[in-house]
């Protein structure tokens, strides 16, 4: 048995838990839109081909904003595809992921589906092909009440009613070769402050994301994001992030403390931004969108997954990136979200890529049933159960050995409270594959809390740490009930099991 201490004061707080943390993506790829959103046909779609089971399950999770429509994707769309009487939209190559766009599924299409779902829209620009005018047109097309072109093409297309987007990306991922429209940082720096500007002078309430390097592991990551920067420091809200991991040759070791690499990432971005902040003596706060961040399998896959490789044939929603997830993806996403959590305060905006059948905590079959993942437990508890302030944790934990990070923590933390419903509520990662941890919980002045509900997700007792939910076992990885938690003397005590991720609610 190993052991760990986690001291919490609730007067060491990092930030307010920024809701759009817990943000989800839907990418015109594979069948995240068609047959993952949007299935007309599907015997639970409703009237506008939206899968009704597919509905619940995203409500359940719970996302607060969701990124659309690419991704890669995005740097060779043409948004005016998407808009006007269904029947009239051209089809187009899709070259990102070499597929038949029938551009069935718009923009006005999305905001409906956002409504039903109760999410913020982000709308991701294409400024790999396209730059400054459609962008500002689109502000407009979007945003403008009425009275001008692009305004009243959107009411002609049925929306008197602006769509009031808040939240932009300027582009995607455009710092990688294999991006269409791939910038130097100097060309797509100069190119995103004039967009921004331009989309700001047709509605000044929105907010801006530049984009950030597509991986910590690109030639260009800091410089990239420097020059981006030092150009568009004013102009823009955000810089983005992005992050996929995976287990490599059988290393579950540091699989698990891959956090701790996502955690050096932030802070190498946070450190960049303060740095262009600090030199170019600007007053206002660049924060962090981290608006793509997953586990996945990316070696080993098939060349047709792969990012503009020439099909051998050309297909409209092809099976691309379905990954299945087991225990040991879901508790890493588990600890992907405390890390997130624990840099809530320059990380105001994250998003788990994507939200269906591409990478995604929830799967769904065409003309079949739709489930959810092991990955979709995580996201789920800690979308509903983090309110408040986030807590700053002094953890002192016992040690696994990794290859890639050396000694790490095998308890992996984070903790909100929440003022107004009294309510203190961790999430808690063993990383140990064999050990159970004995956790002690010093509360402080928080003495008088009750343990009102321990959860844990970890290996079924019928499973191992590759078990995961399929169509024929949709319920074998899920979230059950952690026995033995108590509180004595303002403590808790807690044994976490081997290879888990728990959530400790006390009120
Ligand atoms: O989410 C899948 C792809 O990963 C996105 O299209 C791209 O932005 C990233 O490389």
């Amino acid at each position: 048995m190993s052991h760990a201490r986690i001291t919490i004061d609730r007067d060491y707080t990092i930030a307010d838990v920024p809701r759009r943390l817990f943000g989800s993506f839907v990418e015109h790829m594979g069948r995240c839109v068609y047959t993952g959103i949007y299935e007309p046909g599907h015997p639970l779609a409703d009237e506008r081909g939206f899968r009704k089971d597919v509905l619940a399950l995203v409500k359940e999770m719970g996302p607060t904003v969701i990124r659309y429509p690419g991704g890669n994707f995005v740097s060779g769309y043409l948004w005016e595809d998407g808009v006007g009487p269904a029947d009239q939209r051209p089809t187009r190559i899709d070259g990102a992921w070499h597929t038949i766009e029938t551009n069935a599924f718009g923009l006005h299409e999305f905001v409906d589906w956002a409504r039903e779902a109760d999410v913020e829209i982000m709308e991701a620009i294409n400024l790999g092909t396209r730059g400054v005018e459609e962008a500002r047109a689109l502000v407009e097309y979007a945003n403008h009440p009425g009275g001008t072109y692009w305004s009243d093409l959107r009411r002609s297309n049925g929306a008197a009613d602006p769509f009031d987007i808040k939240l932009w990306c300027l582009g995607n991922e455009l710092d990688g070769p294999w991006q269409i429209g791939h910038k130097t940082a100097a060309e797509y720096g100069r190119l995103a402050q004039e967009t921004a500007k331009a989309m700001k002078l047709v509605d000044d309430s929105i907010e801006l994301v530049a984009v950030g390097s597509s991986n910590r592991g690109m030639p260009t990551f800091g410089t990239w994001e420097h020059t981006v920067l030092t150009h568009a420091y004013d102009e823009v809200d955000y810089i983005s992030m992005h992050a996929y991991y995976q287990e490599h040759d059988g290393d579950a070791e540091s699989f698990l403390a891959e956090a701790v690499e996502m955690d050096a990432f932030i802070e190498g971005v946070v450190a960049t931004i303060d740095a262009v902040k600090a030199a170019g003596k600007h007053t206002k706060q660049v924060d962090i969108s981290f608006d793509e961040w997953n586990v996945w399998y990316q070696t080993g896959l098939d060349t047709e997954d792969q990012p503009h490789q020439v099909s051998k044939s050309w297909r409209t929603h092809p099976r691309l990136i379905e990954d299945t997830y087991s225990v040991t993806d879901a508790v890493v996403v588990g600890t992907f979200l405390n890390s997130l959590l624990r840099h809530g305060d320059r990380v105001r905006i994250a998003n788990q890529a994507q939200l269906v059948n591409v990478i995604a905590p929830i799967r769904s079959e065409e003309d079949g049933a739709a489930w959810r993942q092991s990955t979709f437990w995580p996201f789920e508890r800690m979308a509903r159960l983090a309110r408040g302030q986030i807590l700053r944790l002094a953890v002192s934990s016992s040690q696994i050995s990794t290859k890639r990070y050396g000694d790490v923590d095998a308890v992996d933390a984070a903790a909100t409270w929440d003022q107004e419903t009294g309510r203190l509520v961790l999430f808690v990662a063993n990383r140990s594959l064999e050990e159970s941890n004995d956790l002690t919980i010093d509360l402080r002045g928080l003495g008088d809390l009750r343990v009102r509900q321990a959860e844990t997700l970890t290996v079924p007792e019928d499973g191992d740490r590759h078990t995961a939910n399929l169509e024929s076992t949709q319920d074998a990885v899920r979230m059950v009930p952690l026995a033995g938690v108590g509180i004595e003397d303002g403590s808790v005590q807690a044994t976490l099991p081997p290879l888990s991720w728990s959530v400790i609610e006390l009120g």
